[in-house]
């Protein structure tokens, strides 16, 4: 991919919310695209700004790659005075008429229940797919379990409910699943180059952020859920179903042909990220899924 210089295209005044960095909306080849700037990180005092830019490119390309619809997204640069920063363009994919309404607004719905949208109480979350009626529950379903086992590989810690949701058309009040976005919080953005090498020559460090950190927006009893202790208890079927769904899809070679052809990414942060990808599918995902065909009888 060659990196495109975002600095003076047309702006347009759509404005993004979002915690996580400033945000501005630019025209690049006749297509509406929200720009994210790099933000500065709230944990590691070390660094300037986080790698949150490149974990949204890796995160939606990977996406894109397991067949799970995803928001365009391309890596550029943006002049601001004299410095020049390395921005993610994500497509916008509302247009006039259609506009995004999240999962925490769709459970905002549930009339007769104290829960909260944004709460991220599993079983909550789950309830609301059977008593909502925008989107056919099967679908809403298979999406969010989709997006687990994907972010699980990616080790994305910020699914909450405002960071999936749904399409909706003001004319003709149809629904429909958005595009995924918002991957900006996986793949260690906060990893300064210090750590990337620890990590790189230590299995323990490696362990850790495998299998302790990096936890699941969604909780249990209050509880984030950590991804290998939850996909490998193979409790919910919503999750082993994807499992399977899932990580056939995955082709650990075509990931690394997308990090060596990533732009402004250095060597370190390419093993990095494929060491890290490579771990949390054999240690997690294929681990998993090889408990549930034993449990399940398909040696
Ligand atoms: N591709 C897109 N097209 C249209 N709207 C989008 C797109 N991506 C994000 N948005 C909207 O912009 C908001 C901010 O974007 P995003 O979630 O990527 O930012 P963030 O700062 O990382 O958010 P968070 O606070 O969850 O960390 C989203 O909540 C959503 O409403
Ligand atoms: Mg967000």
């Amino acid at each position: 991919m060659t990196p495109i210089d975002f600095t003076g295209l047309p702006r347009r005044n759509k404005a993004y919310a979002g915690a996580n960095g400033s945000k501005i909306s630019v025209i690049y080849k006749g297509r509406q695209y929200m720009l994210k700037f790099p933000p500065v990180p709230t944990r590691n005092q070390n660094m300037s700004y986080s790698n949150s830019c490149f974990s949204e490119y890796l995160g939606c390309r990977i996406y894109e790659m397991i067949g799970v619809p995803v928001q365009e997204t391309l890596l550029g640069t943006f002049r601001v005075k004299n410095t020049e920063k390395i921005v993610v363009a994500c497509g916008d994919f509302t247009e006039p008429g259609v506009v995004l309404q999240d999962f925490a607004s769709l459970k905002n719905q549930i009339i007769d229940s104290e829960r909260n949208g944004y709460g991220t109480e599993l079983s909550d979350i789950l309830q609301t797919f059977e008593e909502q009626s925008a989107v056919d529950p099967s679908e809403l379903s298979t999406r969010f379990w989709d997006m687990f086992i994907v972010d699980a590989l990616i080790g994305n810690w910020d699914r909450h409910n405002g960071n999936w949701g749904f399409l909706y058309n003001t004319v003709t009040d149809e629904v429909r699943l958005a595009p995924v976005y918002d991957c900006g919080s996986c793949l260690y953005p906060q990893a300064d180059e210090a750590i990337m090498e620890k990590v790189l020559s230590s299995q323990e460090e490696r362990d850790f952020r495998v299998f302790e950190i990096q936890t699941s927006a969604i909780t249990v009893n209050n509880k984030k859920l950590r991804y290998f202790d939850f996909i490998s208890s193979l409790q919910s079927e919503g999750c082993n179903l994807a499992l399977k769904r899932i990580v056939s899809r995955i082709d650990m070679s075509r990931i690394e042909v997308l990090l060596e052809e990533t732009p402004f990414l250095s060597n370190l942060q390419r093993e990095f990220y494929l060491v890290m990808l490579r771990e949390r599918k054999t240690r997690i995902l294929d681990f998993s899924l090889r408990a549930l065909n034993s449990r399940d009888g398909n040696l």
